[in-house]
């Protein structure tokens, strides 16, 4: 009788402890995270050599995303120098992360301006461009804010503000994490290294 009920209550107490490691499972990402895990997504660009590119190029390798636009006096060439030294630091590994530079400003990066920008940055850049609405989905898709500055220049002299963020997004695409504005390069490449 003893032992049969000792049976029983070992046996509830496992059955509990399942469920309890079943739920906790479920919700491990939950707190705080749900909001940002829904950062990135699919996305049709063209590249600095006219390419055709979509997200589904990328998977496989991690990719390092910010978006921005090569007219930027301050905040574009800082973001896109530390994610170029980011990846120098790492060394041969790095060749298993993609810089990736996404215009916000189609109007005036054209391929042929996106690549004269790119060789100021990693070789293995790739930067994109696209139609007003391609560029438009692809900001929508990662939270990134962007309008022409008030108050600038006439003509083409204009500058654009927008989010200043680094994306680290993982093999399958999806976000891992990012960098705030003025992150340093060697922060970067340390959160870099623990996802290669
Ligand atoms: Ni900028």
């Amino acid at each position: 009788m003893k032992a049969r009920f000792i049976y029983f209550l070992a046996g509830t107490i496992g059955l509990i402890a399942m469920v309890a490691i079943a739920v906790a499972a479920l919700y491990r990402d939950a707190p705080g995270t749900s909001g940002i895990a829904k950062i990135g997504g699919p996305f049709e660009l063209v590249d600095q050599d006219g390419r055709a590119r979509t997200d589904v190029d990328f998977k496989g390798e991690l990719m390092l995303v910010y978006f921005g636009f090569t007219f930027c006096p301050d905040a574009c060439p800082t973001a896109l120098l530390a994610m170029s030294q980011a990846l120098d630091l790492i060394g041969p590994a790095a060749d298993k992360v993609r810089p990736v530079f996404v215009t916000i400003d189609p109007a005036r990066d054209t391929p042929p301006q996106l690549r004269l920008h790119a060789q100021n940055f990693h070789p293995r850049l790739v930067s994109l461009t696209g139609s007003d609405d391609q560029v438009a989905r692809a900001a929508r898709a990662y939270r990134v804010y962007y309008a022409k500055a008030k108050g600038g220049e006439a003509g083409d002299q204009y500058l654009m503000d927008h989010t200043s963020i680094v994306y680290l997004m993982g093999r399958d695409g999806r976000y891992l994490t990012h960098f705030s504005h003025g992150t340093q390069a060697d922060k970067m490449a340390e959160q870099i290294r623990r996802h290669l």
